[in-house]
């Protein structure tokens, strides 16, 4: 944002500097703060003439707005220098598929991290297949060991860190000298950190897949996906993302860039809350393992401390040995928490999971039942309270089974 329409933010602003300025421009818009949202399909040509030579800046709805324009300029201020191009997708995991789109051909071999989200499994299982690519799941700690795993037939890794679910760190800087060193590309969904609290593509990364339904929208009111490429990546990604027809709605892209402007105070608060909610379980008698890699006694913590500048407000929790019912208690007995699928809202959340069936790198065999919590923006003290009251429909569920 400048008084001056067109100009570019300065690269020397702070992150939260750059979410207020980045992907504004009002003086284009007679002034206005926001960008407007432009609902719109045909773009109208003053002749023919121009209408055969594509003359314009903007060709067609699908083709981008100034709307999508100014989310996409958002975005790639926050990337910083290293990002070449920016695509908007329906959701995170539509994100996830045409990023891996893409890169991959028919034949290739791909590598993805054991610890990514399911649905992400799925797609390379389901839907990879069909076009005879392979993938290899890897163990997330595996560092720059996943030489051993790269082939000649290697197009791509696919990093996700902290897992899904269950938080496991990676050392993403290393993976990428491998990959690189082998001539595979690097993929990263980095939704858990997203932009403002690690930059994967200053670490190696090719290109960056964020759920913008999470923290860009805030309000679990849109669904959202990008992609951030670097110059390497970034003629691919765009080719694909207009061959395929893929965009987005226009007031779904205005939530997500609205909700941008306020996303640095909110994971700030995410962040302390979730920390100190993560410190309290750690205590508790009943639990067993807080899974936080910013918490000091997670396995994963240095590389965190290395590698990320803050956390998200998502993390779980291993419970003692109890029966299913009990931890089930747990849940239906939270007032404050609610359950269900996604996170990155302004509430807080609290999930059951068991991904023993999903592994195939790494064994997953936890001492009791796993939840997974969102912690949102309430009062910590209300979710500290409302968190005893499960423990205490807990407690009186033990006997069951
Ligand atoms: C890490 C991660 N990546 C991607 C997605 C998919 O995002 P969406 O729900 O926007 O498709 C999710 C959703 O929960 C997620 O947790």
């Amino acid at each position: 944002m400048n008084k001056k329409s067109g100009t570019e933010p300065s690269a020397t602003l702070k992150p939260d500097t750059l979410l207020s300025v980045g992907g504004r421009d009002p003086f284009a818009h007679h002034g206005y703060v926001n960008t407007p949202v432009y609902h719109a399909s045909t773009l109208l040509y003053p002749s023919a003439d121009d209408y055969l030579a594509h003359r314009g800046r903007y060709q067609y709805g699908r083709r981008g707005t100034p709307t999508s324009e100014a989310l996409e300029n958002a975005i790639r201020t926050l990337d910083g220098p290293a990002c070449a191009a920016v695509a908007l997708l329906p959701s995170g995991l539509a994100a996830i598929s045409a990023a891996l789109l893409s890169v991959l051909r028919a034949g290739d071999h791909l590598l993805v991290t054991d610890s990514a989200y399911l649905p992400t499994r799925k797609f390379c299982d389901a839907v990879l297949t069909r076009f005879s690519i392979t993938t290899t799941y890897y163990d997330p700690l595996i560092g720059g060991g996943i030489a051993d795993l790269i082939t000649e037939k290697t197009r791509a890794v696919f990093v996700e860190a902290p897992g899904s679910l269950t938080f496991e760190t990676q050392h993403s800087p290393a993976i990428a000298a491998a990959a690189h060193a082998k001539g595979a590309l690097v993929l990263m969904d980095n939704t858990w950190a997203g932009p403002l609290y690690f930059r994967p593509l200053e670490k190696g990364a090719d290109l960056v897949v964020i759920s913008g339904t999470k923290y860009f929208g805030g309000h679990s009111d849109v669904m959202l996906g990008t992609v951030s490429a670097n110059a390497a990546a970034a003629k691919a990604l765009k080719d694909y993302v207009g061959l395929a027809g893929l965009c987005v709605g226009p007031d779904d892209m205005y939530l997500g860039l609205r909700g941008l402007r306020t996303m640095g105070v909110r994971l700030a608060r995410h962040q302390e809350s979730a920390l100190k909610i993560a410190r309290w379980l750690r205590e508790r008698p009943e639990v067993s393992r807080v899974l936080h890699p910013a918490l000091d006694t997670d396995p994963g913590h240095a590389i965190w401390r290395r590698d990320f500048s803050g956390a998200c407000g998502l993390f779980s929790i291993i419970l003692k040995p109890v029966p299913r019912a009990a931890a089930h208690a747990f849940l239906d007995a939270l007032t404050l928490f609610g359950i269900g699928a996604s996170w990155g809202g302004y509430e807080s959340l609290a999930i059951p999971f068991d991904v023993t069936a999903c592994r195939t790198a790494t064994r997953w065999a936890p001492e009791g039942p796993a939840i997974r919590f969102h912690i949102g923006l309430e009062d910590v003290s209300d979710l500290i309270a409302d968190l005893e009251r499960g423990f205490a429909a807990l407690a009186a569920g033990k006997g069951s089974e």
